[in-house]
Parts: C-alpha cells; sequence; structure tokens
C-alpha cells in the first residue's frame, strides 16, 4: 500500500537512528515498492522455499511431535554433528558446537559471558547489530580502522602498545559489513600474533565465507586456541530460520554457553532438524558455487554501474553483499532523494564507532537482495540523487 504522502514526494521521516540503521532505512520505506539496496538479507530469489517444505514435511513424518518439542541446550545432536561436517567442509578444522539462534545470537551469549566490564576492539566501521551486545556487555570499546586490506592492524598494535588490553578483538574479516573488504593473509597473521603478545581472544564472524569465492583462510583455522569462531546459515540458506553457531575447540566454552542458551532455548527444534538433514543430504554443499558465483556477478554489476555513473567506492570487495560508497554531501539527503524516486539504502555513519564527520558521507549499498537487474537502474537513481 502507498503511503498517503508518497505520492506529494513527502514521507514522515522517522528520527535517525536510535537503533539499527539498517531496520532504520527500511522502516522510511512505509510500504511502498522501492528497489531495495538496504538489507542485508540473501537474495530471495534463491531461497530454497522446495526444500524446505519436503525436508519439514519428511521430517515432522518421521520425527512426528519430537521435531515439536523444546530443544536440548546448545542444540539437538543430529544438528551439532551436521555442523561439524559442515565446518570440516569450510576447512575450519575441527570444533566444538553451540547452536545458536543466528550470529547475531552467538555474539549475545558470547558478550554475556566473556565480556562484562571488560574491554573489546573492532574493526571501524563494522556490522552494527552485532556491535550492540558487545557494546552492552563491555566497560569500554576501542575502535580500528578498516582500509582495503581490513582491520589496521598497525593501529591496532599501536593501542595495544599504549596500553589499551582488550579482552576480545571483535572481527568481520571476510566480507567486512558495511565495507565488503576481506583482511589480506599477512594481517590476519599479524593479528593473530597480537593475539600471543598481548594475549587477547579473537571473535571471528564469519557468515559470508560460503558465498564467497575468496574468502581467506580463517582466523580459527590458523590458531584454534585464539579464536571462538560465530558461523550462519543465515546467507547459504535462509536467516528466517534462525540458525547460527559457535564453534570452538573449548570444552569449557561449549558447557557454559550452552548453560547460557537455555535462558532462552536458542531457536527452533523443526528447524534446527531442517539444517541437519540439509547439510548431510548434502543440498547445501551443493549450493555453494552457485551462490558464490550469483552473488559474485551481482557485486560486480554494482561495481560497473558505480564506476558508469561517477559514484566512487571507499574500496573494491570482490566478494559478499556491500559496498561502501562515498558522495561529496551528507548521505542522508542522498538517501531521502533516492527514495524519493523509490530506492532504498544505508547511509553509513551509524557503522562508524570514531571519525563520523567524513562517515556523514558514506553509505551502503547491498547487491545482495535487489534483482541483478535492478541494480544498474537503482545506482544511476542514487548518482543523480547525489549530483542535485
Ligand atoms: C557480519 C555479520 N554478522 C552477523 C550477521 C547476522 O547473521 P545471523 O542472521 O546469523 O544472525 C550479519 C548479517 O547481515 C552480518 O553481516
Amino acid at each position: 500500500m502507498t503511503h498517503p504522502e508518497a505520492k506529494h514526494g513527502r514521507l514522515p521521516y522517522l528520527e535517525p537512528p536510535p537503533y539499527s540503521p539498517i531496520e532504520w532505512a527500511l522502516a522510511q520505506v512505509h510500504g511502498n515498492a522501492v528497489i531495495n539496496l538496504a538489507s542485508g538479507s540473501p537474495d530471495p530469489r534463491v531461497a530454497p522455499i522446495e526444500e524446505i517444505s519436503r525436508t519439514s514435511r519428511e521430517i515432522l513424518r518421521e520425527l512426528e511431535a519430537t521435531a515439536l518439542m523444546y530443544p536440548s541446550p546448545g542444540g539437538v545432536e543430529p544438528l551439532k554433528r551436521s555442523i561439524r561436517r559442515w565446518c570440516e567442509y569450510l576447512q575450519l578444522g575441527r570444533g566444538r558446537v553451540t547452536v545458536t539462534s543466528g550470529a547475531q545470537h552467538a555474539i549475545k551469549l558470547i558478550s554475556e559471558l566473556l565480556l562484562r566490564g571488560r574491554k573489546f576492539a573492532h574493526e571501524d566501521p563494522t556490522f552494527v547489530e552485532g556491535m550492540f551486545p558487545l557494546l552492552g556487555a563491555a566497560s569500554a570499546n576501542i575502535p580500528i580502522p578498516v582500509d582495503s586490506m581490513g582491520m589496521d592492524t598497525v593501529r591496532l598494535e599501536s593501542a595495544l602498545r599504549s596500553g589499551s588490553r582488550p579482552l576480545l578483538v571483535y572481527s568481520v574479516p571476510t566480507c567486512n559489513n558495511p565495507t565488503g573488504v576481506t583482511m589480506t593473509l599477512e594481517r590476519r597473521k599479524h593479528l593473530l600474533e597480537l593475539a600471543d603478545t598481548y594475549d587477547f581472544t579473537i571473535l571471528e564472524d564469519d557468515p559470508y565465507r560460503a558465498v564467497a569465492l575468496s574468502p581467506g583462510i580463517s582466523l580459527y583455522k590458523l590458531r584454534p586456541d585464539r579464536v571462538i569462531y560465530v558461523g550462519s546459515m543465515s546467507k547459504v540458506i535462509s536467516p528466517g530460520l534462525r540458525i547460527g553457531f559457535v564453534y570452538s575447540k573449548d570444552e569449557e566454552l561449549e558447557g557454559k554457553l550452552s548453560r547460557l542458551a537455555q535462558t532462552d532455548f536458542s531457536t527452533s527444534t523443526l528447524n534446527q532438524y531442517i539444517v541437519s538433514r540439509l547439510i548431510d543430504s548434502g543440498f547445501v554443499q551443493g549450493r555453494v558455487n552457485m551462490l558464490r558465483t550469483h552473488y559474485r556477478r551481482k557485486l560486480l554489476a554494482m561495481r560497473d554501474s558505480l564506476e558508469g555513473n561517477g559514484l566512487t567506492r571507499e574500496a573494491s570487495p570482490e566478494d559478499g553483499f556491500f559496498t561502501l560508497v562515498s558522495f561529496s554531501k551528507p548521505s542522508l539527503e542522498v538517501f531521502k532523494a533516492s527514495l524519493r524516486r523509490g530506492v532504498v539504502f544505508v547511509p553509513a555513519e551509524k557503522f562508524y564507532y570514531s571519525n563520523t564527520k567524513r562517515a556523514s558521507r558514506l553509505a551502503r549499498l547491498s547487491a545482495g537482495y535487489p534483482k541483478e537487474e535492478d541494480i544498474e537502474p537503482a545506482v544511476k537513481v542514487i548518482a543523480d540523487s547525489a549530483r542535485l
């Protein structure tokens, strides 16, 4: 339904985000038809509707009400086994699994368990929704800039040398959100060396590995004793199932996380069985190549459209969903003008925890959700709006 004010070219904007800037951007749409470059959801056109529906019927036929009871703490055993298989397929090596309601819930549990009253460092900009529970638990945060090679570990080292002592470093080293950048191997190794020298743990948030053609070797694979890995089935199956996991060498951590997860039962029992079967049957592994080329193609279509329309990218990601774009005026102005022409994206300021003046001219565009053929016209609208 069209919002009554939309046809006059005016929309009632909500206040700038006290909460997720992504949810804020999407809330401004007021149900109008738009091209959506704001959502971090995967492409709905590759959602495996048939397989989920068939698998769900099979499970209910075979397991009957068992699949509809409360889940066991930390996840049902068949899914824990399947996730170990999945992680070996992703070449992460061995680990112990705690099932969570998506990666976001995993970050929340880890924050509550480990970070209360302690400090953490993180990429700047970073995934703002992951930051909420971390900031909620920690006593302080230490933002470390990201450049075209990922987290600037030399800047992290200077912070550590001058006395900062984080317990945890939160990193999205592969297809960082919102920059799209994948951390180089050299930086990954440097980060791990720093973890040894200054004795901190790395929280590796890695939801894009299975949809990236060049994800880089996982930090967990390099040093399982220094890294708590957070994985997600959201981008490779679908986010609505809410299945993520913590993968770690540490048996004690697994026990504590499972006990903490009892306070909210984590996630749906039925969905856990569904994901378990989709992994065990090889269905998920079978779609990885298709997804990797699908998202690479869409991201490159976005790159070409941005270049063709004279818009500047902050970095040149080749994988994942996101590209960060800079304008010569505040991105909120470009946002409003684009929305009037039917295109929504996310002003990127709220992904930053320092340097916010420059950040007010940046925007996160996602190539993940829109139709491929809509990307070029949407970018043109944004470019025209940026020139107004
Ligand atoms: C870096 C990052 N971590 C975590 C998530 C959320 O994953 P999940 O759906 O598993 O909670 C996202 C989603 O966009 C993300 O970009």
